[in-house]
């Protein structure tokens, strides 16, 4: 058995870096069950030299587990151990751009970059897809995605990334933030759609669609990355997404606390538990067969067992073996946030 020590990522954010060795333990645990054959230990925050690890035992860890590893969200370097030398193990993640895609933005009520990206690998390792995620152009939708951190850790991914929002100030701000930056970086895109959608007559919404040729994966294989972001209530989103095209739904629900100045009347009169047993119907046929779900919520006002029954009632499994029963942790006073992850039967 060889032992790994993982150096976990400085965060900005303290709350987040307090959370961020059990998080780690779990995602790596999924990891693990998903896609590494259960290759590692159950991981343990250890210190050497003063500075804290997370460390795990593997019989060996071949280039295809070190490839999906160089993945897990918080991980900022990976070291064999040997005696008591740190040997570095390297690593190469699927990142396709410049990392201020992610870390650029700054507003009330941004979802921690960290956490969207772990969100974002358990749900894709709770899938039938698992297996595809470093190979393929997976579809990935953010059905409340605010100013996009699920779609731009997406993009970053090299995936198709779709999302929805009815806040207009936020749909507006993500448009001019992503415009901008693929242009300040010279990344080679095109608009090809940019204005109100219109049905009945009427407008029902605003969409903005841009196809980009800049990732690995398009110069690979001539696959161009979609990006298509829709402003309106995400009830609807049937209206804009094809049935049975979206690999993962992957969102942060409304945490049906005030969020300083972002505190529009709809979102604190409607509970999150009320609007997801709304959507999750819809969401859910826009999932392929084998697809996942996963959702962040404060489980102080969404309770885990309701927002589980709303995923089964829409047809989803959740999954409640012990990693994905591990991501629960503090926020501040009124939120404690968790992760429900779903899976949508392969044959349905
Ligand atoms: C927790 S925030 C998501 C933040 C996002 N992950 C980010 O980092 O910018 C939840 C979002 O749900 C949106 N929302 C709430 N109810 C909605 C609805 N019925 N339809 C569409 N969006 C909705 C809100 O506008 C808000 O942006």
């Amino acid at each position: 058995m060889t032992r790994f020590a993982l150096l976990i990522r400085p965060s900005a954010n303290r709350v987040y870096a307090e959370a961020a060795a059990g998080l780690t333990a779990a995602e790596l645990a999924v990891f693990s069950e998903s896609v590494l054959g259960g290759a590692l230990s159950a991981a343990e925050g250890t210190r050497r030299g003063g500075v804290p690890y997370l460390e795990f035992e593997a019989d060996q860890l071949r280039p295809e587990h070190c490839a999906f590893l160089a993945n897990v969200s918080s991980l900022y370097a990976l070291f064999e151990v040997s005696g008591d030398l740190l040997r570095p193990v390297e690593l190469t993640g699927l990142d396709c751009y410049d990392d201020d895609l992610i870390t650029i933005q700054k507003y009330q009520g941004k979802t921690n970059e960290q956490f969207t990206k772990l969100l974002l690998n358990v749900t894709l390792l709770a899938s039938a897809f698992a297996p595809d995620m470093l190979s393929r152009k997976l579809t990935v939708l953010d059905p409340l995605c605010g100013r996009g951190t699920t779609l731009n850790q997406a993009i970053m991914y090299g995936y198709d990334a779709a999302g929805i929002d009815e806040d207009r100030k936020d749909f507006d701000a993500y448009r001019a933030f992503i415009k901008t930056w693929l242009t300040r970086k010279r990344i080679k895109h095109k608009v090809s759609y940019d204005g109100p959608v219109r049905r009945d007559g009427k407008t029902a919404g605003h969409r903005l669609q841009v196809s980009i040729a800049g990732s690995r994966d398009e110069q690979n294989r001539g696959q161009p990355q979609l990006l298509d972001v829709v402003c309106a209530d995400t009830t609807r989103a049937g209206e804009f997404v094809r049935r049975a095209t979206v690999d993962l739904v992957v969102t942060d629900a409304p945490y049906g606390v005030q969020h300083g100045s972002r505190s529009a009347a709809s979102r604190l009169t409607r509970r999150p538990q009320d609007l997801l047993a709304a959507a999750l119907p819809v969401w859910a046929t826009l999932l392929r067969p084998g697809g996942a779900v996963g959702i962040s919520l404060n489980t102080l006002v969404a309770p885990r067992a309701e927002v589980a029954a709303a995923l089964r009632s829409a047809g989803l499994e959740p999954l409640e073996s012990p990693p994905y029963l591990r991501f629960r942790h503090r926020v501040d006073q009124a939120i404690t946030r968790d992760i429900v992850v779903a899976r949508k039967p392969a044959v349905s």
